[in-house]
């Protein structure tokens, strides 16, 4: 899939857009940092040279994300793993919202084409890839209940019954 035939080229074309200026993505750093005071000290071990890289390419696989496209499922997959509970750089739900707001204000500023439809466009979209990370959070943390322990119990025993007997 190409950008061009994505459900979000609109927002393709709009990040695009703000990449021309090279200093988009360390400004979205500086308004992230000071949307919350819990952010700083996420990020006091990191280096800036190569995150910037990272979220670059992140924003990118969010949009095709959000548009539908499977292309991009292992790298969705590996960033909701990075922020997940366990992951390398734990992610409190709640400052997810930090995330978006920060972005959102960033392209506004940065866009020369947007609008307030565009704007939500892009609100919409990185809503999808948040809670794709929220939702995989919560699958892999959530413990078992008793009844899936049991149904899956009895599907091994099950399973076990119809393989051929060992001699
Ligand atoms: C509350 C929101 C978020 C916080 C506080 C946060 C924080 C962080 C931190 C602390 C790191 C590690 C930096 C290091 O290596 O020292 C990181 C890495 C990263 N984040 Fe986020 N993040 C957030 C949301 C997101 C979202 C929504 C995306 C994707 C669109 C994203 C994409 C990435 C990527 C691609 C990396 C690099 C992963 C790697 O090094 O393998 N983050 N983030």
């Amino acid at each position: 899939m190409t950008a061009s035939t994505d459900a979000y080229a609109d927002l393709h074309q709009s990040y695009g857009r703000c990449l021309r200026d090279r200093d988009f993505i360390g400004r979205f750093y500086e308004v992230f940092l000071a949307s919350n005071p819990d952010v700083p000290p996420l990020f006091a071990h990191t280096d800036f040279n190569k995150q910037r890289m990272a979220l670059r390419k992140g924003i990118t696989m969010a949009i095709f994300h959000a548009g539908g496209s499977r292309v991009v499922d292992r790298g969705i997959d590996e960033m909701g793993a990075v922020h997940a509970r366990d992951g390398r750089c734990p992610v409190p739900a709640a400052l997810y919202g930090d995330w978006i707001a920060s972005l959102l204000e960033v392209v506004e500023a940065t866009d020369p084409e947007a609008t307030p439809e565009l704007m939500a466009r892009w609100r919409e979209a990185m809503g999808v890839v948040v809670e794709t990370f929220r939702a995989r959070d919560e699958v892999v943390a959530a413990p078992q209940t008793p009844a899936q322990e049991g149904a899956r119990g009895l599907f091994s025993r099950v399973m076990q019954g119809l393989r051929p007997q060992q001699a």
